[in-house]
């Protein structure tokens, strides 16, 4: 069974840099290996010094380098869909406000091909280890939410029956006016809602996906590394590594930096204190920036000779039901977030945890539906549902 591994961060922290590293000390230990860039903004042919298209280009022996393109996806192997998706996006329905406002968001279904394209690549089963350069943290996480947003929108949309219900859990009430897209798109529709299903699966599989963090030592880049962390574990994501880039090496002899080791040192032990459940590499500020594979090894060699690198490095489980006196519990990981963020509401069989601007839909198990959701707290990062 291959893996996959995610690197997200902030904008320019060091994710394409740190990707590719494990490329290369994947490809040197003799695994055939693919470092993919979803980011739009490709990047791989200016690290890699080699011209990297929309299929996998060899870059050194066992390593492959591929700039997804998303737009040639949707048009290579769903083209009636995006016609469809306008004519859906366009009705309207009075009486439903809010669901109204969440179809208004669709545009951004490039990104989903782009997730959709590397499950492809993992089910091909060609590669051993699928390394994943994601665009910058804002975008991935819409990026890795989004299966779960596009199985709502499809939940709400279609009947019950009409979309491969089968896979999926059912639908809620509302009902749309609208008007159904024509045959031959509803059959690509219907099989990108399973290929969907299988996205979602595949990307939260504890044993063949892991996410991995990369951060600097500055108050803005940790602020965002602990948000996202908490929304990867709100979408239930494995995250299980944390890469510290750029620290200054502390036998610098230059007194303009006196002040940034300081503060360096200040925001890695916070991190450190953060991150405490979680493996973290630490990666110097070289005096140049990172260009080529001799750069790259220069890099596994300081950072990343762990052996155990490539594995599953820690699983949480992140949603956990348990039965309690007058009911059931759900607990919920949600690591660095208070009180006042959240909100919960019960929708028909899910329970959808809205934390700022992201919302997760968790299904409620059967035995659980004729319960009704009692309280709820927030206790050393875990929110406890109540259900009874
Ligand atoms: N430890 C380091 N020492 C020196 N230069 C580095 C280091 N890490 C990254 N760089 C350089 O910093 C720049 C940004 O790094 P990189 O492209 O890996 O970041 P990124 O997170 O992928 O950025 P983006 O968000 O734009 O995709 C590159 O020029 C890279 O070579
Ligand atoms: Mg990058």
């Amino acid at each position: 069974m291959g893996r996959i591994i995610i690197f997200t961060g902030k904008g320019g922290v060091g994710k394409t840099t740190t990707a590719a590293a494990h490329g290369v000390k994947a490809a040197r230990q003799g695994m055939k290996t693919l470092v993919v860039s979803t980011d739009m903004a490709h990047n791989l042919s200016d690290l890699f010094m080699k011209e990297i298209k929309e299929e996998p280009v060899e870059v050194d022996k066992n390593l492959y380098a591929l700039e997804i393109d998303p737009n040639y996806e949707m048009s290579k192997y769903y083209g009636s869909i995006s016609e469809a998706f306008k004519n859906m996006i366009s009705f309207k329905n009075e009486e439903n406000e809010e669901a109204m406002e969440d179809i208004v968001v669709f545009p951004g279904i490039e990104e989903l091909f782009s997730l959709l394209k590397i499950k492809e690549l993992y089910e091909e089963n060609i590669y051993d280890l699928i390394i994943v350069d994601c665009a910058p943290t804002g975008e991935t996480l819409s990026l890795l939410k989004f299966p779960e947003l596009f199985s709502w929108y499809m939940e709400k949309l279609f009947p019950i029956g009409k979309v491969a219900m089968k896979v999926l859990r059912p639908v809620s009430k509302i009902a749309f006016k609208l008007d159904m897209p024509d045959e031959a798109a509803m059959n690509d529709i219907e099989k990108l809602y399973v290929k969907l299903g299988k996205l979602q699966e595949l990307l939260k599989d504890r044993e063949v996906c892991s996410i991995r963090l990369v951060t600097i030592p500055e108050k803005m880049v940790v602020e965002e590394s602990k948000r996202s962390y908490m929304y990867l574990n709100l979408y239930n994501f494995n995250v299980d590594g944390v890469y510290i880039n750029r620290l200054i090496p502390g036998d610098i002899d230059n007194s303009f930096f006196n002040q940034w080791i300081e503060l360096q040192k200040n925001y890695l032990e916070e991190l450190q204190s953060v991150f405490v459940n979680i493996p973290i590499y630490k990666i110097k500020w070289y005096e140049t920036d990172v260009n080529g594979i001799d750069a790259l090894d220069r890099v596994v060699k300081d950072s990343l000779e762990d052996d155990h690198i490539f594995d599953v490095l820690k699983i949480t489980n992140n949603e956990v039901f348990q039965i309690t006196e007058n009911g059931y519990r759900l607990d919920v990981y949600l690591p660095f977030s208070n009180k006042g963020d959240f909100d919960l509401f019960e929708s028909g069989t899910d329970i959808i945890v809205k934390l700022g601007n992201f919302k997760r839909n968790i299904p409620i198990p059967n035995v659980i539906r004729k319960y009704s959701i009692a309280s709820a707290k927030l206790n050393n990062d875990i929110l406890s549902i109540y259900f009874e």
